[in-house]
Parts: C-alpha cells; structure tokens; sequence
C-alpha cells in the first residue's frame, strides 16, 4: 500500500483523485470490536495505553476505508494538566469535579505540561505515525467548548452559568480564554512536533452564541490560535459545531485551511458565506444514516455534486456519529463517495 495523502491535499485546495472521506467520532459504539474493548476500559482507560489507544484508532480506517484517521482521545484529557479533576461518565459525558465560577478558580488553573502529564498522548501518537497509511488527524476542544464544561461541570442545554460568567465578568471570562488558548497552541504543536499530520479544533457548542457575541467574546482567542500555529505546515482545520451558519461570515480572516460545516447550511451556501476562503468538510446529517442506503446515496450524492465544484472539499457528516449507526452502511457510504466523486473529478 502507498501512502494515501487525498485528505491532505484536499485541504490545501489541491487536485485529488476521488473525494476524501472521514467521520468525526468515526473510533465509537457503533462498532461491536470497540465495545467488546469498552466492556474492560473506560475511555480514559484506553487512552493511558499507547498501543491500545493506536489500535482503536486504527479501526474504523480498517474497517471503513476512511481516508483518514483521528486520534483517540477526548477534548477534555488535557484539561487534566491544568489540575481539574474530571471523568468521563458513561452515558452522560464529562463530568467536572469542581467547576470553575469565579476569578480565584481561573487563576488556580496551571499552565499545560504535555510531556509531564500526557505522554501518553504523544506516544500514540508516535505509534500512529508508523503504522497508518493515512494521513493522522489530532485535535483539541476550542476555548468555549472546553470552558462550557469547566464552567457547567458536565453537558449542558442552555450554558446558563457558561452565559452568566461571559455577560457579567468579562475580565474573568477573557483570562480563562487566555488560559484555555494558551493550552490549546501548546498541546496542538506538541502534536505535530510527534507525528500528527493534521489537526481540527472542535468548537462544537459556540453555534449557542448570537455572532456579534461570538465575534467579541470568542472570535480573538480562536485568532490567537490559528495565527501562533501558523508556522505549522500541516492542515488545520476549524469546526465550529453544530448551528454555526451564521458565524461563518464572520471567520474570514481565520488562518485555518478547512471549515467544518454542520448540516443546516449546504456546501455551496457555505461557500458563499465563507467567501471561498476556506476548503471546505462536511456535512450529512448523522441521523440520515438511519435511512435506508438508497436515501443515504441520495443525500451524500447531492452533497458531494456540490463539493466537486470547487477544489478543496471532504466529505464527512456534520457532527459526530451516534452509537445506532451502522458499520455496513458506513462501510458503502465510503466505498460509494470514493467512486461516485472520483467519476465526477475525471470528468471536470
Ligand atoms: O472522533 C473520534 O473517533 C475520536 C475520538 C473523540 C472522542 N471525543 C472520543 C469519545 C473525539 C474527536 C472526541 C471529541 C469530543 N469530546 C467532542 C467534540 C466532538 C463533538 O462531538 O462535538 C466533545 C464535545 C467531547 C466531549 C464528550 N466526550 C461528550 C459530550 C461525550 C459523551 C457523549 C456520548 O456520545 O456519550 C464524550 C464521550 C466520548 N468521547 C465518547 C467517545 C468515543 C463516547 C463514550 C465512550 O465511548 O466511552
């Protein structure tokens, strides 16, 4: 087997042979290996083991024919190293044992030590890179999403005490920004320094925020971000979750390669409101894979029409995928965007 860059190159713009596929959330329950694995391990558990934590890693690209692979961690494993104990609760979440609300527990926060504290992480990372013949793909929760499970203690609806403390402390919700960015820039670049090829920021929950907040109270720390890593040569990727059509006008300045698109916005209209600025990933709805194959060939077909129109698009659901879905029809899902978009490309 050649190394298989299709994704690499379809985030910087450039000519690919069939359209590239992965699934966030593509290592999970829908897998009956992964919960066999589940059955002995807690998540955490997986990720303190290296070889095990690669392993699952490499699964669904076995098993999928992703055209890429995404390290199996959680956002939350290196808020471990800034002191806040957390587990990962099983049907819930991320659960916080003391959730941070005021000034003194933001400055209690310490600085990210990733070699100290998560080796671990960097080690399958290294084993990743010398087994796959994919492109690897770290990541790291963005500052809100993080802070809206420091600040709640464990998943929430409406972010009321997430709201409470950005609206009326917004000294104290800027130096938690500053803290939660500062951790992100360390760890990606750690990541890369290790093996990762690519790497996607996960803001899944900040669509909750009307844009002109988002663009005051969240937007300069994702800046921050993509500009300190900007030396890196590898694809970065920004996700902004789900909800977020209305804030992609405002990422036009981000010094990102790709933006995740969820499903309430097309690809072409995402287009248009990201001013072509940006490849492009997305956007099935995860739960059109209830549907029988022919409906789901149908929505990924309308889909990846669209994609082949400009270079610079991968295909991928518009959020994560849900323990009902179906390994077999992921399975054909794939096959079928690999050689529907490879027909479409040969004809451009
Ligand atoms: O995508 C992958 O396959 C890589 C692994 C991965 C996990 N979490 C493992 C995991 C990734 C990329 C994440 C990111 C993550 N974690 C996000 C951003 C992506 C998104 O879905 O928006 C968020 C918000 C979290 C926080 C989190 N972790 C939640 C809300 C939950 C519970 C939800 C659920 O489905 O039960 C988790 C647990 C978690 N992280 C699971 C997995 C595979 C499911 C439980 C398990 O298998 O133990």
């Amino acid at each position: 087997m050649t190394y298989n860059d299709n994704f690499i190159r379809a985030c910087f713009g450039e000519d690919v042979d069939h359209t590239p596929v992965w699934y966030m959330r593509q290592a999970g329950r829908y897998d009956p290996e992964y919960r066999k694995i589940k059955e002995k391990y807690s998540l955490l558990e997986i990720c303190r083991q290296p070889e095990l934590a690669a392993e699952v890693t490499m699964m669904p690209v076995r098993k999928l024919g992703v055209d890429a692979a995404i390290l199996y961690s959680d956002i939350m494993n290196p808020v471990a190293s800034l002191g806040v104990n957390f587990d990962i609760v099983k049907n819930i979440g991320p659960v916080i044992e003391n959730p941070i609300r005021t000034a003194n527990d933001v400055d209690r926060l310490k600085p990210i030590d990733v070699e100290k504290d998560l080796s671990h992480i960097l080690e399958t990372i290294q084993i990743l890179d010398r087994e796959l013949e994919v492109p690897l793909i770290t990541f790291a929760g963005a500052p809100f999403t993080i802070a809206s499970y420091l600040i709640e203690g464990r998943p929430s609806k409406g972010y009321i005490h997430t709201k409470t403390l950005m609206y009326s402390e917004p000294q104290v919700w800027f130096r938690l920004m500053e803290k939660l960015g500062d951790m992100v820039i360390t760890y990606l670049r750690a990541h890369v320094a290790n093996g990762g090829k690519a790497f996607q920021l996960f803001d899944s929950w900040v669509g909750a925020l009307a844009p002109k907040d988002f663009e005051i109270y969240v937007l300069p720390t994702i800046k921050r971000i993509f500009h300190e890593l900007s030396d890196l040569k590898v694809p970065k990727i920004y996700f902004p979750g789900v909800s977020s059509g209305e804030l992609l006008p405002l990422l036009h300045k981000l010094e990102a390669d790709v933006i995740g698109l969820d499903w309430r916005v097309s690809i072409a209209e995402g287009r248009r409101r990201l001013n072509d600025g940006f490849a492009v990933q997305g956007n099935l709805d995860p739960y059109v894979l209830t549907a029988p194959m022919d409906v789901i060939k149908q929505q990924a077909k309308a889909i990846v029409d669209e994609g082949v129109q400009a270079p610079g698009y991968i295909f991928n659901l518009g959020h994560g995928l849900f323990p009902e879905a179906s390994l077999d029809k992921l399975r054909e899902l794939t096959h079928y965007v690999h050689e529907y978009s490879a027909t479409m490309i040969r004809q451009r």
